[in-house]
């Protein structure tokens, strides 16, 4: 049985993981310090350090649980809080991940342990052009998406220098089940968060801003791919498409076939216009294609929190 090392798994996207890695027979290990994580994320048949990525206790841990794959999600993931302590945000993604790195190397001294890295949209800045392909110039304009970019130079030396097998994603904007509307959650996941509480939605500008809103399973199936087959290199996960504000809006209705109260208010300095990521070389060296609409994510979205 393989077994898979997630740190951030009792995040968004680290839950759904262990769920899927569970689900593929995987052995699943968690480490997470619950910063912005819960304890309520964690599925059942997981084994939980709860331990900072930072600390010498995360090399113990690797050195005792020897896992095949190590998943690196854990993150500070707030772009405003990166503006406000750059220095924390730093601590957390870039010294914190080249713990990670020495606990790959370590392992990868008596056996192949492959790297899965998740860095963002955020390193591109504002597109140059659409869809923004891996060649795009790194522009970021906040500390988050220059704490998210220099792990990928760390992991390619480390690739060079110690044969460390890795993946590296730049995922564009995720969305489902575990989000955190509170945070910086993403506009679905308070979009889902207002439709459940029949609350106003605020949109910030005229609502015509695009992005590219991906599924997290769509998100969890590139992961799968890259645990048993690395292609040492960096690939965009995204859907290839820009959707508005005002057109998500439109289908969320649809998928709950009514109105949406919104509420327009005044756009937000700093804010990305129009973003989508062009996924060609994920589908090339992955054989990887998102096979979710934005209504089928929507839907299961929704459903999950209604019932909840
Ligand atoms: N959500 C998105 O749209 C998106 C887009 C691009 C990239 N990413 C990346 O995906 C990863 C997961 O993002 P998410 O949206 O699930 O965020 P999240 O905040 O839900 O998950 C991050 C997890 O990491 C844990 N964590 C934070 N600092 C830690 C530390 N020092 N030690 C141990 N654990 C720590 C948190 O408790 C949390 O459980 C991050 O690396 C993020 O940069 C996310």
């Amino acid at each position: 049985m393989s077994k898979v090392l997630i740190t951030g798994g009792a995040g968004f996207i680290g839950s759904n993981l262990a769920r899927a890695y569970l689900a593929k027979g995987y052995e699943v290990i968690i480490v997470d310090n619950l910063s912005t994580g819960k304890l309520s994320n964690v599925p059942e048949n997981v084994t939980l350090y709860e331990e900072d990525i930072r600390s010498s206790n995360f090399i113990d841990i690797v050195k005792e649980e020897q896992p095949d794959v190590i998943n690196h999600h854990a993150a500070q993931i707030d772009v405003q809080l990166s503006i406000k302590n750059p220095a924390e945000d730093a601590s957390i993604n870039i010294l914190g991940t080249i713990n990670v790195l020495e606990a790959v190397k370590m392992i990868n001294e008596t056996k192949e342990c492959r790297l899965v890295y998740p860095s963002s949209a955020a390193v591109y800045g504002e597109p140059q052009y659409l869809g923004v392909d891996e060649v795009h110039p790194i522009k970021p304009i906040s500390f988050y998406g220059a704490s998210k970019f220099t792990p990928e130079f760390y992991i390619q030396v480390y690739h060079q220098l110690h044969n460390i097998p890795y993946t590296i994603f730049r995922y564009a904007n995720v969305f489902g089940i575990g989000q955190d509307p509170k945070g910086e959650g993403g506009v679905i996941s308070i979009l889902v968060d207002k439709i459940v509480n029949n609350e106003l939605f605020t949109v910030f500008g005229d609502g015509e801003q695009t992005r590219d809103f991906i599924y997290v399973e769509d998100i969890v199936s590139a992961n799968l791919i890259a645990s048993e087959k690395p292609i040492n290199t960096v690939v965009n996960i995204s859907t290839n498409t820009k959707i508005s504000l005002n057109e998500l809006i439109n289908v969320a209705e649809g998928v709950i076939n009514s109105k949406i109260e919104t509420k327009y208010a005044e756009e937000r300095s700093g804010d990305i216009k129009h973003s989508y990521l062009n996924n060609k070389k994920a589908n090339e060296q992955l054989g990887w294609y998102p096979a979710f609409t934005l209504e089928q994510g929507l839907l299961k979205t929704i459903e999950y929190y209604k019932n909840k």
